[in-house]
Order: C-alpha cells, then structure tokens, then sequence
C-alpha cells in the first residue's frame, strides 16, 4: 500500500527511485511488533536514513506547538479508528491514554441507527458523509447544517426509499461515544503529574484528527473540562505538516526520531 501511494505522488517511473530520509509517523500505542513491520515497509524506498514518530509528537508540531518547552502540552487526536490523547512535556510523552472509539465508531453508530430505528440499509460510505454533512456534539450549535435527505434502502421491501435527518439527530447516535472520549480526556488529566497539569489548565487541550472537526466539539469540550479547548482546523495535516517541519533539518530533531 505504502509503495501505490508513493507511485501516485510520484508517477514518473525512475530507473532508481531512492529518497534521502524517509520520517513515518506511528501511533503511540503501537507494539514493538508494528513498529519492525513499518520498518521494514519503509525498505523499499532505498533511504538512506529512516525514522520512525510517535504521531502526537508530530502533531503537536504540525500544530505550531514547542514541545520542547517544559511546561505540559495536551493534545488529543480523534482520527479514525483510534483516539490517542497524549501530555507532551520536553520533547516526549509524560501521559497516555487511547479508546478505539473515534470516527469509524461514529459512522458505525450512524449505520446503525438507520437500520434499528427506520429499516433502513445504508453503506457506510454514506453515513460518514452524513457524519460530515450534518454531525454536530451538541443540540445547539452556531450555523446549524440544513437538514440532509439521505437515500437508503428498505430492508422489508428491498425498495430505495429517502429520509430528511438533522444534526439533533446524529447527536443524540453518537453523543455516548462522544462521551466516553470526554471521559478518557477527564481521567488524562486526572493522572497527569500536577505541576504539568496547572500548565494545561492554562495553555488548554488542542484537539486534532478528522473529527475533531465535528460540530459543536469546542463548547461540548469546554463545558465539560472546564478548559480552553483549541481546534485544529488543519485537522488531516497536522501529523504531515510536523514531519514536513522535521524534514527541513532532521538532525535537530534526533530526541525525537526512533532509528
Ligand atoms: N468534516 C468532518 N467532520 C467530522 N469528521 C470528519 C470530517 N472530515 C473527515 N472526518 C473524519 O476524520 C477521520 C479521518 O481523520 P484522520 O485522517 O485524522 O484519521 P487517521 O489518521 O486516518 O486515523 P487514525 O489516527 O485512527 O489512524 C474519518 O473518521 C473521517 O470520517
Ligand atoms: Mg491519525
């Protein structure tokens, strides 16, 4: 897969394809066993250095944020599969915590809803873009999405059939999971060494990955933490633009690169 995505980025077949550093990013609760299977992926490129970043170190820069500083820095990362929610303090990770609940739950959950409640069968293409379309965390919301016809099919009479849903609605599907992230954040903070969490009180928690970018996540995140919560609007990049900044001068960065 790593080899198509590179071809597609550069088509023009060299005879010799060869980068001169290749930086990965790689989640933090990845096992040793995941980490040597990415390595060895990464042989194919002929690089001639190759490293691996635990993704909230990279994030938290593509974020334009210092982890080098001292003080507590709390990023939490709501991709696809997997929650990650890291404290960055002096270039590593002082606290961890992750829950496979993140948007492949929320599509899942949205999937569901349909067929329970209105017999209805859709793919789970479809309930991701409704998740885009119209998702929000919160009843009330600024600018609240029109609502979305969606088309489906019935289950008892095989026959396509549509049905108009608002934003309310895909809240209260995926409100207990949004919920359960809430909570891992809670106890985060709670077992985060106390002169760091004074730090995030005042700096706040940044939240990244796709869904971060949910409607109402900010008000929902403040009102529960009782923090200033930071969005980030580069959701998709913030990993990317991280190892993009490591690229311009990797041997600055060697604390923070796994060989
Ligand atoms: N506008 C949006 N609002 C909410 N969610 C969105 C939006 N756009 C994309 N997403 C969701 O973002 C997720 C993909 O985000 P991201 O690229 O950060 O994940 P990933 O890094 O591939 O996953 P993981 O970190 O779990 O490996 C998908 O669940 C997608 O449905
Ligand atoms: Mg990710």
């Amino acid at each position: 897969m790593l080899g198509g995505l590179v071809d597609k980025i550069f088509p023009s077949k060299l005879p010799f394809r060869g980068f001169d550093h290749i930086i990965s990013g790689i989640p933090y609760y990845a096992t040793e066993v995941e980490r040597r299977a990415l390595r060895d992926a990464l042989e194919q490129f002929n690089s001639r250095k190759k490293y691996l970043i635990f993704e909230p170190l990279a994030a938290a820069m593509g974020m334009g944020l210092n982890i080098e500083e001292p003080d507590g820095k709390f990023i939490v990362d709501i991709g696809g599969g997997i929650t990650e929610i890291v404290v960055i303090s002096l270039s590593g990770i002082v606290s961890f915590n992750s829950i496979r609940t993140a948007g492949d739950t929320f599509d899942e959950e949205i999937q569901d809803h349909f067929r329970r409640n209105y017999n209805l069968a859709v793919g789970l293409k479809t309930a991701e873009q409704i998740k885009i379309r119209i998702g929000a965390v919160r009843e009330d919301i600024e600018n609240p999405p029109a609502p979305l016809t969606i088309k489906g099919k019935d289950l008892v009479t095989g026959i396509p059939v549509t049905k108009k849903i608002d934003h309310k609605e895909i809240f209260c599907v995926i409100d207990k999971s949004v919920t359960r992230i809430e909570n891992t954040i809670v106890q985060t903070l709670e077992t985060c060494p106390p002169e760091l969490a004074s730090d995030i009180y005042y700096n706040g928690i940044h939240v990244t990955g796709g869904n971060a970018l949910l409607r109402g996540l900010k008000e929902r995140f403040e009102a529960r933490i009782q923090v200033p919560v930071h969005i980030d609007y580069n959701a998709f990049f913030s990993v990317s633009k991280g190892i993009a900044r490591i690229l311009q001068k990797p041997e600055n960065y060697n604390h923070v690169l796994m060989a």
